[in-house]
């Protein structure tokens, strides 16, 4: 007997059992209700009212993890006092800014074991369409918000943000407001989404009115929680979450400084308790509050993304999966372990499937969305590397991901890199301080290039660009003092990666500046200079709110 969907929600809700329904039958059988019309019959349904004051939507609305038949749309909702303590949440897409064309609709139920927060994951939708959506609950409606799912078949051209590292305390999310406004079609987040310190540990906020919330180091379940619900009171995270699906991915400070698979620097057990019951809650918080179709605990984050013809996007973990603990900067004898992971067996074989699997369906870029910087840095006299918390402390695994490339003849791939709270453009050569094996006048001998994104809002590395340079012939451009955002704009001719830097993240700004562009041609893996940045495309209508 099929269960109508109310009923088979009511039975369930009381165990605890369904505060997130993803695919689940009884939640598809409701949203075709409008979905088998065709466009030219569909009636054009009453919208809901813009967002009421005082709605219980407060960390607005946000989608992710796009497919080309599906995306994930997210929410939370605010309980008023006496509210009941599970609510049913309805939620509506359409093909229309004004929400009139709707062609899918149904509700959930959320309850407190996951926060009160939503994952609906809408099927049956069309490949490179942009939709619009909206939530209702307690007899109020949420903004309304946009999404675009991924191209089906043949592609010509996509545009992404690419960011990481927003400091909350640290300064505006300016980065956020900016690609809010952008024409992208969806934003790369490479993690460092939130950070765990208290104030004063990485950032003031006290002079800008950003204090942290809770205003501790975070360490449990609910510290996690607060953050992340602090993070989306924030107008410009909000407004980019609602213009835009984010295909994200965790970094450390999602749990704690400097994380590998059992530990992290910045993890006292001694004071802090036992780290993997950090880690839990802190990755459970992170799925509750993302809008990602990872949101079950035991789903894998790693994950791929077909996007028609055009291109494969490979998003990796390098924290939290596999990662072996980082070593001394000098301990030359372990950091040239053989047996050191980066990804851990089980990602690291299941890349270089995806890869394999790419290549052979003949998309035409591969792109890898990852955390730690990939290139090889100068190493001193004595050996130590400059960063070992990058691939540089996991030569091994570096080595084994570039063997495999060649080895299986995969080309046209291109590194996305956050984490370094700088921007990048290197070529990545196995040796590019060999003349013999890098000419960095030709990119002769380069692998593949590696795009490095700067910080949010984190405080900028700092170094000396100039001397970066100078002592390192593969990289092609650095930006080490301002904050900014990566836009990528690739077609199947070119990947082309431009930098945008914010003059100040200590007030609120809408001021930009283009610093620069390199690009990597098909069948040609190395970086050359572009003088100007890409045209966009004809703007798509955005919600009203
Ligand atoms: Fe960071």
């Amino acid at each position: 007997m099929t269960l109508s969907r109310r009923r088979f929600l009511g039975r369930l809700a009381p165990a605890g059992l369904l505060p997130f329904l993803p695919g689940c039958d009884a939640q598809r059988d409701e949203t075709r209700v409008s979905s088998a019309l065709g466009a030219g019959d569909r009636p054009l349904v009453s919208p809901w009212p813009a967002a009421q004051p005082g709605n219980p939507f407060q960390h607005g609305v946000a989608s992710g993890d796009p497919l080309w038949d599906r995306v994930i749309l997210w929410t939370r909702v605010t309980l008023p006092d006496a509210a009941p303590a599970v609510v049913e949440v309805e939620w509506r897409v359409a093909t229309d800014a004004d929400l009139r064309e709707v062609v899918s609709e149904g509700s959930a139920l959320t309850d407190e074991t996951r926060d009160y927060t939503l994952h609906v994951d809408v099927g049956e939708l069309s490949g490179g369409t942009t939709y619009y959506y909206q939530f209702r609950a307690l007899g109020l409606t949420s903004v309304r918000g946009r999404t675009k799912t991924l191209p089906d078949g043949s592609s010509e051209r996509m545009r992404f943000g690419v960011v990481s590292c927003a400091n909350y305390p640290a300064g505006f999310f300016n980065v956020y407001g900016l690609l809010a406004q952008a024409d992208v079609d969806l934003i790369l987040h490479l993690g460092d989404y939130l950070y765990e310190y208290e104030n004063l540990r990485f950032g003031d906020g006290s002079a800008i009115g950003r204090l942290p919330e809770p205003p501790t180091e975070l360490v449990s379940l609910e510290d996690y929680r607060r953050r992340h619900a602090q993070y989306k009171t924030d107008a410009d995270l909000r407004e980019l979450h609602r213009q835009h699906p984010f295909i994200a991915i965790w970094d450390d400070h999602e749990v704690a400084n400097d994380s590998f698979q059992t530990g992290a620097q910045n993890h006292q057990a001694a004071s802090e308790g036992d780290f993997e019951t950090r880690k839990q809650g802190a990755l459970r918080a992170y799925r509750e509050w993302m809008p990602i179709r990872a949101a079950a605990p035991d789903a894998p984050i790693f994950r791929s993304f077909a996007c028609g013809d055009l291109l494969d996007l490979v998003m990796l973990d390098t924290r939290h999966a596999g990662r072996d603990p980082q070593l001394d900067r000098c301990d030359t004898e372990g950091l040239a372990d053989p047996r050191r992971q980066l990804l851990g067996a089980e990602q690291e074989d299941w890349f270089d499937e995806r890869l394999t699997e790419s290549q052979a369906r003949g998309a035409r870029w591969r792109l890898i969305g990852q955390q730690v910087m990939f290139a090889p840095l100068l190493r001193s006299a004595s050996g130590c590397v400059q960063n070992p918390d990058g691939w540089d402390g996991y030569a091994a695994s570096r080595a084994r991901v570039l063997a495999r490339l060649r080895e299986r003849e995969i080309d046209n791939v291109v590194l996305l890199t956050g984490d370094v709270h700088s921007a990048w453009a290197i070529d990545v050569a196995e040796d590019p301080f060999d003349p013999a094996r890098y000419d960095p006048a030709t990119g002769s001998g380069s692998a593949l290039v590696e795009f490095v994104t700067p910080a949010v809002s984190s405080p900028a590395a700092g170094q000396s660009a100039p001397r970066i340079m100078d002592l390192h012939p593969h990289v092609k451009f650095t930006d080490q003092t301002r904050q900014g955002y990566l836009l990528l704009d690739v077609t199947r001719e070119r990947v082309l990666g431009e930098w945008y830097f914010v003059p100040t993240v200590r007030e609120q700004s809408a001021e930009v500046v283009f610093g620069a562009a390199f690009q990597t041609r098909a069948g040609e893996p190395h970086l050359v200079s572009v003088a100007a940045p890409s045209s966009g495309r004809a703007s798509i209508p955005r919600p009203a709110s």
